[in-house]
């Protein structure tokens, strides 16, 4: 028989993303990033972006919710919402779909506002641990060919 999943809490994903916003270090930029995600277990991480004087060390609020995924001990995300300090749909950029697809399976399903969109229709084709695999030189040389 095939598990049903359980449906999405999209009230309460929002809500703590919007609360993590709140929370951003973004001095800088001045655009607070807030993400939450639902975790296989049932469990809910959050994150926020910190930034830095040296702009280039920042770090993304999806970036704060694959170190809490961790740390709260792992697990796949399953859900996620992402917004900005007013509140709305901000889209994950590059890097972070990169970072998310570790953790997630292409049907992964993102908030974005009136409608949902998955991990795989922002990152077509990712790159992942089995092309790592896959690829990897079974004698890895000196790089002097
Ligand atoms: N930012 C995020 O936190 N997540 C994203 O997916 C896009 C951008 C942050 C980084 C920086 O602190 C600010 O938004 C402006 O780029």
């Amino acid at each position: 028989m095939t598990e049903v999943p359980p449906p999405v809490p999209w009230a309460e994903l929002r809500a703590a993303a919007r609360a993590a916003a709140e929370r951003a270090y973004a001095p800088y930029s001045g655009v607070r990033v807030g993400a939450a995600a639902l975790v296989d277990d049932g469990r809910i991480v959050v994150g926020c972006n910190v930034e830095n004087a040296s702009i280039g060390l920042t770090t993304c609020a999806e970036n704060g919710v694959a170190s809490a995924l961790a740390a709260t001990g792992g697990g796949r995300l399953v859900a996620l919402a992402v917004v900005a300090g007013d509140g709305a749909y901000l889209a994950p950029c590059g890097r972070c779909r990169q970072v998310l697809s570790e953790f997630a399976d292409a049907g992964m399903v993102i908030d974005a506002g009136p409608t949902t969109v998955t991990l795989g229709e922002l990152l077509p084709g990712a790159f992942g641990a089995a092309d790592m695999v896959a690829r990897r030189d079974p004698a890895p040389g000196t790089g002097e060919g």
